[in-house]
């Protein structure tokens, strides 16, 4: 039985915010990613809501601005993704550089002309662009002045954003991704709405949802907008998939995990595949007793805005218990620890067949085609003295994976392609670490803001190039 079908797309993914640097360059404007401190501090300033707007500029070192350089390192880097024998790559494009304060009414040409450039190199190599519109990136200014994603008003500062980009890259650009992990937002919806806000309160429940209500309407409108400009665009919901295991067959446990999967996944899965929201979501407003901004516009979009796939990153599972428990057995990265699996060492448990349930359930419910976008394993690498960088532990994450992934394509889940976190090492989304890392290829980059900026191809690059030549039959 074949394993992978034929036009399967092998690649790897990034974003622009953690790779491109040049955080001021030709009119880029500034970015809420460009004030990010560097190292745990990040993640608590997240998880406390401590994060300022103004952060002291001696005290911290913000690593996303300089990136890996990317902004001037591309051509080498896609030369690197070539010899790997990518067919398809995953980045984003920096809203701030399109739109630098979010709300002007015309483009920025000098930041399109990057991206024209991106582009090309990557067609030039027949490499696929797969483009996220926002990825965990905006315009400082649109949080500032209006607050972020709960104002509406973003919602037609980011269709003007995306219609530039359908308008420039038709032809050239198939596969667009409106929002990165739209569905972050009940855990972290610093990264994606531009707020912090605790989903146990009722205010923040209300700020949590009518942000991403929003998002949930741009990325419907952007869908029909797409469909017009170019019959031939595809445009993916991106979901982070995280499936939820009960804690034991206690009925109590079995229904949290469901209650968590209704909402983690099904609350944006349904609005993006079937045009409207789960019914549960009635349930939960009344709950948080809330009550959302929703128009019949709103409602009309959904219906008239369905994606074309949905695309899912998956790094872990999670176990659920008490159904008691259920107001805070949503968020993702909570759940109890499961006895029956290993972790990284930033905790995240190493789970290939939570990939295939996962993948198995999206595609009973929403029988779409589904895109794996986001997979990989962040761990510290040690350069030897000969130059080499054995990264084992990679190779072993991902063999599983793909493993995992074969035995989903056989259950008849129709797959669209792997693509892994990290073709090269970046800045960690949740840490703002170097030090963790996911790529193919080394990045002298380090948390104390050394490095030359070097690349190095690690063991994983030899091993990933058979697998995407063997069109995943040689996994060893
Ligand atoms: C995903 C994000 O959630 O996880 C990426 O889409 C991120 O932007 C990745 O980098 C891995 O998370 P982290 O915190 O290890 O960088």
């Amino acid at each position: 039985m074949s394993k992978f079908p034929k036009n399967f797309l092998w690649g790897g993914a990034v974003s622009a915010n953690q790779t491109e640097g040049a955080y001021k360059a030709d009119g880029k404007g500034i970015a809420y990613t460009d004030i990010l401190p560097g190292g745990k501090v990040r993640l608590e300033q997240y998880l406390n809501n401590t994060l300022s707007l103004e952060p002291d500029e001696s005290k911290y070192f913000f690593p996303n601005r300089d990136g890996i350089d990317f902004y001037h390192m591309y051509k080498e880097d896609i030369a690197l993704f070539a010899k790997l024998g990518f067919n398809s790559y995953r980045t984003s494009i920096a809203w701030t550089r399109i739109f630098p304060n979010g709300d002007e009414t015309e483009p920025n040409e000098l930041g399109l002309k990057f991206y024209d450039k991106v582009i090309d190199e990557l067609l030039r190599y027949n490499i696929e662009p797969v483009i996220t519109i926002s990825h965990f990136e905006m315009p400082l200014n649109l949080i500032k002045k209006y607050g972020g994603w709960k104002n509406r008003q973003l919602i037609d500062f980011f269709v003007r954003f995306a219609t530039v980009l359908f308008e420039r890259y038709k032809g050239k650009v198939k596969y667009w991704l409106p929002f990165n992990e739209i569905n972050i937002a009940f855990s972290f919806p610093i990264c994606t709405l531009g707020y912090t806000a605790d989903i146990s309160t009722s205010q923040g429940a209300k700020d949590i949802l009518q942000g991403l209500h929003h998002q949930l309407v741009a990325t419907a409108k952007v869908v029909a907008i797409a469909h017009k400009i170019d019959s031939q665009f595809r445009v993916g919901g991106m979901l982070i998939l995280e499936p939820a295991y009960a804690n034991s067959c206690n009925p109590q446990d079995v229904r949290a995990a469901q209650y968590s999967e209704q909402i983690i996944t099904g609350y944006c899965g349904d609005v993006h595949v079937m045009g409207k929201y789960p019914a549960i979501a009635k349930r939960l407003w009344q709950e948080k007793g809330i009550e959302l901004d929703i128009t019949l516009d709103d409602l009309d979009s959904f219906v008239k805005g369905k994606v074309d796939f949905l695309s899912i990153s998956y790094y872990k599972s999670r176990v659920e218990k008490s159904v008691d428990k259920c107001e805070n057995a949503w968020g993702i990265f909570s759940g109890v620890p499961n006895p029956y699996l290993k972790a990284s060492d930033w905790g995240w448990e190493i789970d290939p067949m939570g990939l295939r349930i996962g993948l198995n359930a999206l595609y009973d419910r929403y029988d779409i085609p589904l895109f794996v976008v986001e997979n990989g394993f962040g761990a510290v690498d040690k350069v030897e003295s000969d130059g080499t960088i054995n990264d084992d532990y990679r190779i072993d994450y991902l063999r599983q994976h793909i493993y995992a992934l074969q035995e989903t394509i056989k259950d008849g889940v129709a797959i669209m392609g792997y693509m892994t976190w990290g073709s090269t090492d970046m800045v960690s989304a949740g840490t703002g670490e170097f030090s963790k890392r996911y790529g193919f290829v080394y990045v002298d980059r380090h948390d104390d803001a050394t490095g030359t900026f070097e690349r190095k191809c690690k063991k994983s690059f030899e091993w990933f190039k058979k697998v995407i030549a063997s069109n995943g039959e040689d996994l060893e």
